[in-house]
């Protein structure tokens, strides 16, 4: 990637990180099972270091601290100031030991090969390069390093991502779209995609493994998921308040059958990934 591209994924990602600022107990609180499962398959031990790619606000970079302890190093990438600037206030108000945050882009960042371990909960989608990324992933390992990471199967399998988007569509001039492997949320569903590109750059011992999580959440938290968090977000933004309240009251009714008493379960449906350097 050049120069300028670089500059203009680190933008996209300031403005996007500001939903995942303002959202990070929500979003923590729903994810927090993904964070245990990642870190548990990473078999992470006192006093080993590991890196969390595309750590947003932290929340695994801190299960993974927890777990290494304070002889142990927990490193956080992330190419979003606004992110990295809310994990260090976070690690600095709790006071835990043995963790940083370093704002870089992880495609393409010189690591010094020092870690035992690279995780991420979704924060390895969004590569322009994938190959070379996980190849430069690679090179931040120590001989028998492992890597683990959580992905989003496809849309199809998450229909709560769906639902909302389908049911605004009528109302928006260009509905978003899910572009099958192009960088995103969902660019690793396929998983025979993930195997080749993590064979591509050099990875060996690769096992793709459903990982299935259900979070309880209040009707008006699915409803700021589904407007707020994700690809409704931007378009409604830039939208007039007729069309945004026919959107809203759209996927109100849409979301609805999901929320009886007002109570609904978020399911997640990814891929646990792991594979040896
Ligand atoms: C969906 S969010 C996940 C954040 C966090 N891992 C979590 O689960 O809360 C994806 C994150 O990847 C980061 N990201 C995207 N491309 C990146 C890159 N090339 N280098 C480092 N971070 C990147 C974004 O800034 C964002 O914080």
């Amino acid at each position: 990637m050049n120069a300028s591209a670089d500059r203009d994924m680190a933008a996209y990602w300031d403005r996007a990180g500001q939903v995942w600022v303002e959202h990070q107990a929500l979003l923590d609180r729903l994810m927090a099972p993904i964070a245990e499962a990642v870190v548990e398959a990473a078999g992470l031990v006192n006093g080993e270091s590991v890196l969390d790619v595309g750590c947003g606000a932290g929340a695994t970079t801190f299960a993974a601290a927890w777990r290494v302890g304070p002889t142990g190093r927990a490193v956080g990438v992330d190419i979003s100031g606004a992110l990295v600037e809310l994990a260090r206030r976070r690690a600095g108000e709790d006071g835990i030991e043995g963790v940083e945050f370093l704002l870089a882009d992880a495609q393409v960042h010189g690591f010094a090969p020092a870690f035992d371990a690279v995780v991420s909960r979704f924060g390895v989608m969004f590569f322009p390069d994938p190959v070379a990324a996980f190849a430069n992933l690679r090179r931040a390992l120590t001989p028998g390093g492992r890597l683990v990471f959580a992905a989003w199967r496809a849309p199809e399998e998450n229909p709560l991502s769906l639902i909302p988007l389908r049911a605004a569509a009528p109302f928006l001039p260009e509905p978003p779209r899910f572009e099958k492997d192009a960088p995103g949320r969902f660019a690793f569903a396929d998983p025979e995609r993930v195997q080749r590109i993590l064979s591509s750059s050099g990875w060996r011992d690769v096992t793709i493994t459903p990982l299935d999580v259900a979070s309880p959440l209040s009707f008006d938290e699915l409803m700021t998921m589904s407007l707020r968090v994700g690809p409704l977000n931007p378009i409604l933004k830039s939208a007039d308040e007729v069309s945004r309240r026919k959107v809203k009251s759209a996927v109100e009714e849409a979301l609805a059958p999901f929320a009886p008493n007002g109570a609904a379960v978020m399911g997640s449906a990814c891929w646990l990934v792991t594979a040896k350097a």
